[in-house]
This record gives structure tokens, C-alpha cells and sequence, in this order.
């Protein structure tokens, strides 16, 4: 029996689109956002898509569709989202290390920025006095699943770090700059309800300090399970707390603030799937090494946080003949291997992988193609869109003339 997703064979989807391919389960995204709304019941709350998990432009009408606004991390992706269709006032712009011509983007489009350093906080003050911003400041603490993706605390490169949000203030009063929100985000992957309640009340805390806010912005984060048996975010319960956290800041407060979220990964991570094709099979004296026409050019989390990605025979899941393999890419780095387990190369037990089986790598839908590269000149994959039994085309794969591009011959 072959997998099906969003109702359609992976045997069906290969034949017609390819290997390797990334398919998307629409449904599963549209039901990841109404999760995330019904669990959050503070009325004045914002979903912004933190689109660097997955900018391709079928998601992002989803999401649009969706009524979620979008968080962008560069003006490429403000761009994709505004050929998606999204207002200007529901795009922000979180932007590090941001250059004077992404601040001039934002400001030519209005669209609403959010500022992480005192140092350019000024610049931008000094160039765009009068304006009104946003300013990411650094708890003094952070999480994640690794140590890459953990956004605060003091070995963090991002916000202004809490101890300095009164130098923020004295930089807005002197250009006349008006802070309108206070963001954070702690970091990627995150499973724990109190994690996120432990940040969002030391921001709080300092938020009471200044006047005349609009907006709160707890970030993203909000992990999903990679492992099998790992206990999914209690999303209800992270919910009820928000919503009871931002009850008491308004009333101390004095007004009713938006309470801005930017999920990425919760989005779209359990909706993707990897389709790569079984080309080779060999053994060492250590392992069986099953070899597919993908690599972490397209799917990179293994390699590069030692992220387990569930990986099954969607050729045969009902087939009850399992070997314990190394699924390898097809890169020539030694690190090409997608079977991980806690941070290691490690074997998983798979259905009867043979030659032309279709391998799927689960919960890809976050950071894999966004991730993806041409190293090795190999080329990025197709994207696929599945609903009720229908797949369509929603990126072509790249062909050789994609490696010319913007190369002077
Ligand atoms: C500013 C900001 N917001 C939101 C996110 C989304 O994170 P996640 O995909 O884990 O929800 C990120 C990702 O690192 C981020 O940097």
C-alpha cells in the first residue's frame, strides 16, 4: 500500500511530477491556522506567518486567505508576499542587520518595521525622524531546539538587550520617534508552554515603561514533534495562559493592545513531505546505506542541526519487512545523511526500501525548501500542492539553465 497525501499516492505524484519533490497537504495547513486561532481567544490577537519557513507563493495565498498577515525577515520576502496578495499594513518587516536601502523599501511601502539594535534604531531615527516603529528587545533568555535557533539571551546577535530598552527610549524621544509595539522572540522549536509565558512576562514587565503602545508582539517559536511519541505543544493550554497574561497587562496598563504571534514552523512543518527516490543500496561494516536522489541541498535541518526527520517507505507502509538504514543524499559531503537521531548519524528502521521506492521525509514543510541551495549544481525541486485527491504544480523544478542565472558567459 503506497502513502497518500492529501489524497493522492506518492506512486500517483512521482509519475506525474517527479522525484525528488516536496508536497504540501493543503488541508493540513489550513488546519494548523485554525488551531493556532481557536486556542488563542484574546480578541485583539494577529497571526503573522513568519514566511521564512516556506515563501512559496500557493502557501502564502493560504495564509492569505487564511486572514493572517505576514512576519518578513528581508525585503525579498516583503516582495513575495506583496505578489501574494498582502496589504502593505498587514506586512512587518523584522529585519537584523538591515541596510539603509531595506529601511527606504519599508518606508517607501509602509510597511511597519521592527527594529532590534540601538544602533539602528538611531540610524533610522536620524534619517526618518516623526516615524512610528516597533522595537525587538532580547529577554536576557532563550530556547529552542538548537543552539542555532535560539534568538535570545546573551549569546543571541538579535533584539536590544532588555537591561538597554531605556536607551531605546531616549533614542525615540530625540528623533521623535514613535514606539508603537515591543517584540521579542525567543527562538525555534519550542514544546513548553512556560518557556514562552517566562519571556512573555519579563517583556510585559518592561512594556508597562512605555507610553502609548499599541502592539505586543511575542514572536514565534511554537515547536511541533519531529520524534515519534514526542508530546505535541499543549496549544489550549499555552492559549488560555496567553490570553489570561495579556488580560492583566491591559488592565494595568490602562488599554487594550494587540497581541501580535508569529508562527513559522507550526504552520507548515507537518503539512511537507520530501519525496525522494531509492538509487542505491550498500553496506558497510557499520550500516546499510540506502541512497536517494535528494541531499541536504534540499532538506538541510539533518545536517545542519541534527534534526530527526521521520522517514517511511511510502511505496509500502503496509509492508511489515523493516531494515535498519542510513538514508544518504546524493551530495559528496560525508554529512549527507538524513537518519539522525539525537544530533547523530544513527540508523532508522524502514519498510523494505528497494531500488525505485519512494522514500517521504515527514514534517519538511518548514525550512526545506526555504533552506534549499544549488550546492553541488544540483538542482532545487518541484513543489506540489495536494487537496482532496488533486495535486498541482506550484514550483517547477529547476533545470541546468537555473545554474546560469546571473552568471556573465
Ligand atoms: C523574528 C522571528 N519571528 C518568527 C520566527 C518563526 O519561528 P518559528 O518558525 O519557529 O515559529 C522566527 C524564526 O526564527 C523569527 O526570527
Amino acid at each position: 500500500m503506497e502513502l497518500k497525501i492529501g489524497g493522492v499516492s506518492v506512486g500517483e505524484l512521482a509519475e506525474k511530477f517527479g522525484t525528488p519533490i516536496f508536497v504540501y497537504d493543503e488541508k493540513q495547513i489550513t488546519k494548523n491556522i485554525d488551531d493556532l486561532k481557536k486556542s488563542i481567544t484574546y480578541p485583539k490577537f494577529k497571526i503573522k506567518y513568519a514566511c521564512k519557513a516556506n515563501t512559496n507563493l500557493a502557501v502564502l495565498k493560504l495564509v492569505k486567505e487564511a486572514g493572517l498577515g505576514i512576519d518578513a525577515v528581508s525585503t525579498g520576502e516583503v516582495f513575495l508576499a506583496q505578489k501574494a496578495g498582502f496589504k502593505n499594513e498587514d506586512i512587518l518587516f523584522t529585519g537584523d542587520n538591515s541596510t539603509e536601502e531595506e529601511f527606504q523599501y519599508c518606508k517607501d511601502n509602509q510597511i511597519a518595521l521592527n527594529i532590534g539594535s540601538l544602533f539602528q534604531l538611531e540610524l533610522f531615527g536620524k534619517k526618518y525622524p516623526g516615524s512610528v516603529v516597533m522595537i525587538r528587545l532580547n529577554p536576557d533568555v532563550g530556547a529552542g531546539h538548537h543552539d542555532h535557533c535560539i534568538t535570545g539571551g546573551p549569546e543571541s546577535k538579535f533584539g536590544i538587550y532588555i537591561h538597554k530598552a531605556d536607551e531605546a527610549k531616549k533614542i525615540a524621544s530625540q528623533y521623535n520617534l514613535k514606539i508603537k509595539g515591543i517584540h521579542s522572540h525567543i527562538g525555534s522549536g519550542i514544546l513548553d508552554p512556560e518557556v514562552f509565558m517566562e519571556a512573555m512576562n519579563i517583556i510585559l514587565d518592561e512594556a508597562k515603561f512605555f507610553e502609548n503602545l499599541d502592539v505586543i508582539d511575542i514572536g514565534g517559536g511554537l515547536g511541533v514533534p519531529y520524534h515519534e511519541g514526542q508530546k505535541p505543544l499543549d496549544l489550549k493550554l499555552l492559549g488560555d495562559k496567553i490570553t489570561k497574561r495579556m488580560e492583566e497587562f491591559n488592565r494595568s496598563y490602562g488599554k487594550e493592545v494587540t497581541l501580535y504571534m508569529e508562527p513559522g514552523r507550526y504552520i507548515v512543518a507537518n503539512a511537507g513531505y520530501l519525496l525522494a527516490q531509492v538509487v542505491n543500496k550498500k553496506s558497510t561494516p557499520l550500516y546499510h546505506f540506502v541512497g536517494v536522489n535528494s541531499g541536504f541541498n534540499h532538506l538541510i535541518r539533518p545536517m545542519a542541526y541534527g534534526s530527526h526527520h521521520r522517514i517511511v517507505n511510502g511505496s509500502k507502509i503496509d509492508s511489515d519487512v523493516w531494515e535498519e538504514v542510513m538514508v544518504a543524499g546524493n551530495l559528496c559531503e560525508s554529512g549527507d545523511v538524513f537518519t539522525k537521531i539525537d544530533e547523530k548519524n544513527a540508523p532508522y528502521k524502514i519498510q523494505n526500501p528497494e531500488y525505485g521506492d519512494i522514500l517521504v521525509i515527514k514534517e519538511a514543510g518548514a525550512y526545506g525548501f526555504s533552506m534549499s541551495s544549488n550546492y553541488n549544481s544540483r538542482l532545487r525541486p518541484a513543489e506540489v500542492m495536494a487537496c482532496e485527491g488533486k495535486a498541482s504544480l506550484i514550483r517547477k523544478a529547476e533545470t541546468f539553465e537555473d545554474l546560469l542565472r546571473g552568471q556573465i558567459i
